[in-house]
């Protein structure tokens, strides 16, 4: 914790693409919610999107500023956040460096997130020893900003274990508690499965809701959406468990008690999926529309959005410089 004993919270995202409703579910409503009671900084993970996007620097080039609009149309607020780049800040790759020397390569292959990416991004035999040691460096952008809380959704955990497991070794070989632990904020919805009925909703996946779809492609996307399959007719009785409609219904329709009427309606039968999709498009559309416009309106002035992420990257480097000083000092490094 700083002098004024509040939480620092550090997290961030790979721009890889526009953030999508996973993204808001999974942890930027927490961040919205958090800024006010703690230090916050945001990072726009460009140097973790190369580990696995190596091969497409425009893409991750221009993701960077589709996801600092993303962020501030959700109302991450750059007066109370500290939003910047990754590859600004120098300091976390010097501490990466450091760190992998305190991590086995064979605690790395074990890490349950890395080895389901490397599932999911069908790498095979050729996996980017960048992106087998992300781990450590997501471990230095938290410990860099000695964060005491990191805002993910649940697939994150393991990385956060790691960098406590980093933090505790460190600490101890050089008998100093220079570094501090951080705890998972895991929201009420850890993941939003995707419109397709996967597990989790991903732009790998092509199952995505974006922040930016306009109203006709989120129309397309909602009345495809994978429901029951089971439910051929509309009086035959339908599963509300695991049918992402009710899912998402769930996480953003603030109407509780019709939501549960409709799942009663749809189990017993005589319910049918596009009257829930229906519905569930006007909740979506009411949520998405202030986002889409705030959007657009700092999407006329990226150079103001750019301004913002040089500014907060001068902050975030000045605190990450303080730490790696310590780190260095303790180290006895000259
Ligand atoms: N690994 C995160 C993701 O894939 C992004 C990230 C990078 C991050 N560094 C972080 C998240 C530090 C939290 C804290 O979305």
């Amino acid at each position: 914790m700083n002098q004024k004993n509040e939480k620092i919270i550090l997290t961030g995202d790979r721009p890889t693409g526009p953030l999508h409703l996973g993204h808001f579910v999974g942890s930027l409503v927490n961040r919205v919610k958090m800024q006010d009671e703690c230090k916050q900084f945001v990072m726009i993970a460009d140097m973790q999107a190369l580990t696995d996007h190596a091969s497409q620097p425009d893409l991750i080039k221009e993701s960077i500023l589709q996801v600092a609009f993303d962020y501030l149309a959700v109302g991450i607020d750059p007066k109370k956040t500290t939003i910047f780049l990754q590859s600004l800040i120098p300091q976390i790759s010097e501490l990466t460096m450091f760190y992998l020397n305190l991590v086995t390569w064979n605690r790395l292959k074990h890490n349950p997130t890395v080895k389901q990416e490397i599932k999911q991004k069908n790498f095979q035999e050729s996996v980017p020893a960048g992106f087998m040691i992300y781990p450590v460096s997501q471990a230095a952008d938290i410990t860099a900003f000695k964060a005491d809380l990191v805002p993910v959704g649940d697939d994150q955990l393991p990385m956060i274990e790691q960098t406590n497991e980093i933090v505790r070794k460190f600490n101890r070989i050089y008998k100093k508690d220079v570094l501090v632990e951080a705890k998972a904020l895991i929201p009420k919805f850890a993941r939003l499965p995707g419109i397709d009925g996967n597990a989790k909703m991903s732009k790998t996946l092509k199952n995505a809701i974006y922040l930016s779809d306009e109203p006709d492609i989120l129309k397309k996307k909602v009345m495809s959406m994978y429901t029951d399959p089971t439910h051929l007719k509309v009086e035959d009785p339908g599963k509300v468990e695991g049918n992402p409609v009710f899912t998402y219904l769930d996480a953003f329709d603030s109407d509780k008690e019709s939501v549960q009427k409709m799942k009663d309606h749809y189990a017993k039968g005589g319910l049918g999926d596009v009257v829930c999709k229906k519905r569930l498009l006007e909740v979506l559309d009411n949520f998405l529309a202030p986002i889409r416009q705030k959007r657009k309106d700092f999407q006329k002035d990226p150079k103001h959005v750019l301004d913002l992420i040089f500014k907060g990257s001068e902050d975030a480097r000045k605190v990450a410089a303080k730490t790696l000083k310590e780190v260095k000092d303790v180290m006895h490094m000259y």
